[in-house]
């Protein structure tokens, strides 16, 4: 039992009435992102995600990227794995740096900014349910979990009108949105990632 559902009048936030009164205020609807998670928009700068491994993702791992803003994460259920990275110009690699626009109604084939660059592994960090991490918009990763997970994040500003990919440029290049999910079926998915069972933190995959 959370905290707040323990609290006389607090609503837990992860309860279904609870998420779809903030959508309903938002003015939003539930938006599947075929890298396997449910975006539901709460207020202009914040977002719950909603992550399983029992969609069948369009793409098995996302690409590398940086955010056109700044952000904060807080894992609500479950636990979040970061993988940091830099890049640096080189003379010859399989790997390019490039602008991506990939949203519902604006999707494009990326623009190469560098056509050979090493990706620098940084650092590898996990956030557990309770605990936060930020982003800013010139740092580069790449999320991977494990068991339903859920995330709060709020965001900043924008500060770029295109997001950057690190990509293996012998890979075609699939934006993750092509396949919309319906809204019902993305609130049936939400119910089933905040009610499963998953009480212990999931094990660790590296
Ligand atoms: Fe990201």
């Amino acid at each position: 039992m959370t905290l707040s559902a323990r609290l006389p009048g607090v609503r837990p936030v992860l309860a279904m009435d609870n998420l779809r009164t903030l959508a309903e205020m938002a003015g939003s609807k539930p938006e599947y992102f075929g890298l396997g998670f449910i975006q539901l928009k709460v207020s202009r700068d914040e977002r719950i995600h909603f992550y399983t491994k029992d969609i069948d993702p369009i793409l098995d791992d996302e690409e590398i990227h940086n955010h056109r803003y700044n952000f904060t994460s807080t894992v609500l259920k479950g636990q979040l794995t970061n993988v940091v990275y830099y890049w640096k110009e080189v003379e010859d690699s399989d790997w390019e740096l490039a602008e991506v626009s990939c949203t519902p109604n604006d999707s494009r084939e990326p623009r190469i900014l560098l056509p050979n660059v090493e990706k620098v592994e940084l650092a590898t960090f996990h956030t557990p349910a309770g605990s936060s991490y930020s982003v800013t918009d010139s740092m580069f990763h790449q999320v991977r979990w494990n068991g339903d997970l859920v995330t709060r994040l709020h965001r900043g500003p924008l500060l770029e009108e295109f997001a950057k990919v690190i990509r293996n440029k012998k890979e075609p290049y699939v934006c993750p949105f092509s396949t919309p999910m319906g809204e019902a079926k993305a609130w049936e998915w939400i119910e089933k990632i905040t009610t499963s069972g998953t009480t212990r933190l999931p094990e660790i995959v590296y």
